[in-house]
């Protein structure tokens, strides 16, 4: 009774803790599906319930609904579901309206439903469930309809008496008689209650079934007092609970603010860069200290180019007498581009902090290297050993990196726009890269095969075709070097345990597609002396705040039927930067995944005025249209 006399103060920390917490709430109703899906041990389940099981009001998971992030409705029937389900199984998902498991083969005990005050449907009809119809049903005061027919359900049925309950069925299990004489139990006809123990409704005359007395008057009486006060209570909880919501909504206006405050800075830096023009871009120019080096090198020749296949036809003089183009300073050494007549360029890259390696050693890691060839990643063609240089010449890609296709020239009239099915393309490319170096039995000789995966090492050919560049490096660059450059090094499994392993480069994918898919500069590959964001915890903060429209470039955003497409590769690159090792997927079930996402027909067809695809609504309207779709499957 006395909520209005319980510390108000304590009141409002409680369910100012409330408006935090949505994010464990969130990890708490995966683990208690993932649970379930434990139980039902299905194949379709549990290849389907993986990753984010709510975004917003669309569900990616088989057979589940969500609003506003928290799920509302399992329906899962006619699935040959077995296995008994633990009686709090359904405890954290107090959002929960409508469960259906009909026509299922589940067993044991019915669950305990006393958390889920919302439940309006609950569905448990022909499957073998046995024990007792369970009194937590009798306290869900919005109940409209429960289902239990055709099961093996004993003992007696309990005395509803919810108002809103208006369709009910018990029939065809072993409880036994007499029905509490209830005035809603009441009002269902015998076909609800038949064929039961012959002591409920007599099966040679269904009109008649034995009732127990009404429940005495004075009872309802003290029950209506109590209401009373109950009201009161409530109303005072409502009043601190509405100004709270007005309160998280207010700071939720302000982050917003803030955010479009920091987001302008960062166009500005973006800008910058451009203006600039000094990191990864290419300059046409023959840069001074790219010449500077040449002399370098020239004066230390001493070996000569080793090729990898047989690609040779020039020499390091050539090389050296070619005209070079700088392509800028990476973390391992300088590039340029060297173009040798009538051949086509190449790239030559000068390595420096590298692991003190005897030639052989050195030889024997470049030839792991240059064996791993496939069609998505740069191949090595040369390289050159002396004591004081060493240098990797690679095939040239003429349409540059990543990077600058994505982030360059933003908001110029020179920009491109990087559309959805490049971008898709690339995501592909790079996975398929990735996996091969991944299954490739001599990168096992490094515990991350590639190291260092990020946007400025994927290079686009004359097609567009993406080349995943700067593999195999770990095993040349020493520890304390890699730890402080490599990406992979960034994972939070080297942050928390100084231990990488294959899945940091999933780790790194990740990251890289979460770029890729928000257009925005992430910590792990801006520049040095430009914030980036980081881009795993902005997105589940984005998730968990209702962003929609923000999360995806605007570049892509505004391609309407690519949502779908946007929503799956996002729900891949979650799980990728998943905080945990163990739980990021392979890179083949990456590929397998990636690969079942269609391509829109056009990339320029259905694109909308800015202004109408900003909305919230058109974008999770198409989005949800689309779950609904992808979740047919013949049940
Ligand atoms: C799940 O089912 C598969 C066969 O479909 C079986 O091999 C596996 O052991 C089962 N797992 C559990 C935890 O019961
Ligand atoms: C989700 O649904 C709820 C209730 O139907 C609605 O209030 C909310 O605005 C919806 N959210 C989005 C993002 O559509
Ligand atoms: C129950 O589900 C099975 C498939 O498991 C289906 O063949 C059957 O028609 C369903 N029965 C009803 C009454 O829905
Ligand atoms: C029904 O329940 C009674 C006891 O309440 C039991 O003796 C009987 O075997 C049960 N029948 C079935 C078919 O389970
Ligand atoms: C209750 O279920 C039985 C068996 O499925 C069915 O025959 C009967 O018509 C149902 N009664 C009502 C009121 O839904
Ligand atoms: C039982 O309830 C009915 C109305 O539903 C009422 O007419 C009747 O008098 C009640 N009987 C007892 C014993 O309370």
């Amino acid at each position: 009774m006395g909520s209005l006399q319980f510390p108000k103060y304590l009141l409002v920390m409680i369910l100012f803790s409330l408006c935090r917490s949505s994010i464990a709430q969130y990890e708490q109703e995966r683990d208690a599906l993932y649970a379930l899906k434990h139980v039902f041990n299905d194949s379709f389940l549990n290849d389907n319930w993986n990753g984010l099981q709510c975004y917003e009001n669309t569900s990616f998971w088989y057979g589940i609904q969500c609003i506003n992030g928290r799920v509302t409705a399992i329906l899962l029937e006619g699935g040959g579901l077995s296995g008994k389900v633990s009686a709090d199984a359904f405890f954290v998902l107090s959002e929960l309206i409508t469960l259906s498991f009909r026509n299922n083969s589940m067993s044991g005990n019915i669950m305990d439903f006393s958390s889920n005050q919302k439940l309006k449907d609950i569905d448990l009809s022909r499957n073998m469930f046995d024990g007792q119809i369970p009194r937590s049903l009798l306290a869900l005061n919005f109940l409209e309809s429960l289902q239990l027919q055709d099961n093996r359900l004993t003992g007696s049925i309990p005395e509803f008496n919810q108002a809103s309950l208006i369709a009910f069925n018990v029939s065809n299990n072993n409880l036994s008689g007499p029905i509490p004489g209830t005035h809603t139990l009441k009002s269902f006809s015998a076909t609800s209650y038949s064929n039961n123990s012959p002591g409920m409704c007599d099966s040679s005359n269904p009109d008649t079934c034995y009732y127990t007395a009404n429940d005495t008057a004075g009872e309802s009486r003290k029950k209506s007092v109590a209401t009373i006060f109950i009201v009161f209570d409530i109303i005072g909880l409502v009043t601190v609970i509405l100004l709270l919501i007005l309160y998280c909504k207010k700071s939720r206006k302000l982050k917003k603010l803030m955010k479009r405050n920091r987001l302008e800075e960062k166009d500005d830096e973006d800008l910058e860069l451009e203006a600039g023009g000094s990191y990864y871009k290419e300059s046409k120019d023959e840069s001074n200290i790219q010449a500077g080096e040449q002399r370098v090198i020239a004066k230390e020749e001493k070996g000569n180019l080793i090729f990898m296949g047989d690609e040779a036809g020039f020499n390091l003089n050539d090389l050296l007498r070619a005209s070079a183009e700088g392509l800028g300073k990476g973390l391992f050494g300088s590039s340029y581009k060297a173009t040798l007549e009538g051949r086509p360029g190449v790239v030559v890259k000068r390595l420096r902090d590298l692991k003190p390696l005897s030639n052989e050693e050195f030889t024997q890691l470049l030839r792991i290297i240059a064996d791993q060839k496939h069609p998505n990643l740069l191949p090595l063609l040369a390289y050159y050993y002396s004591k004081d240089e060493k240098l990797f010449v690679y095939r040239y890609a003429k349409n540059g990196n990543l990077f600058n296709r994505l982030h360059g020239g933003r908001g110029t009239r020179e920009r491109i726009p990087f559309r959805w099915s490049s971008r898709l393309s690339v995501a592909r490319g790079v996975a398929r890269a990735l996996e091969y170096l991944h299954l490739n039995p001599s990168s096992s000789l490094c515990p991350v095969p590639h190291g260092n995966l990020k946007l400025s090492n994927i290079l686009l050919d004359e097609n567009d075709t993406a080349l995943v560049s700067d593999y195999g490096l770990t095993s040349l660059v020493a520890l304390p070097i890699a730890s402080q450059r490599m990406v992979s090094y960034k994972s939070p499994e080297y942050q928390n345990s100084k231990r990488v392993s294959r899945k940091s480069d999933v780790w790194s994918y990740g990251c890289l597609l979460l770029e890729l898919l928000t257009g925005r500069l992430s910590v792990h590959s801006a520049p040095p002396g430009i914030n980036g964001v980081d881009l795993s915890s902005w997105v589940h903060r984005a998730v968990r705040e209702e962003w929609t429209a923000e999360i995806f470039d605007m570049e892509i955003s505004v391609q309407r039927s690519a949502a779908p497409g946007m929503l799956k590769l996002l729900q891949v690159a979650i799980r990728c930067c998943d905080k945990i090792p163990e739980k990021r997927p392979e890179m083949t079930e990456i590929v397998r995944e990636i690969d079942n996402i269609k391509y829109v027909a056009s990339d320029d067809e259905d694109e909308l005025s800015v202004d109408q695809s900003l909305t919230d609504e058109s974008f999770s309207t198409n989005a949800s249209s689309v779950v609904v779709a992808g979740n047919g499957r013949g049940w």
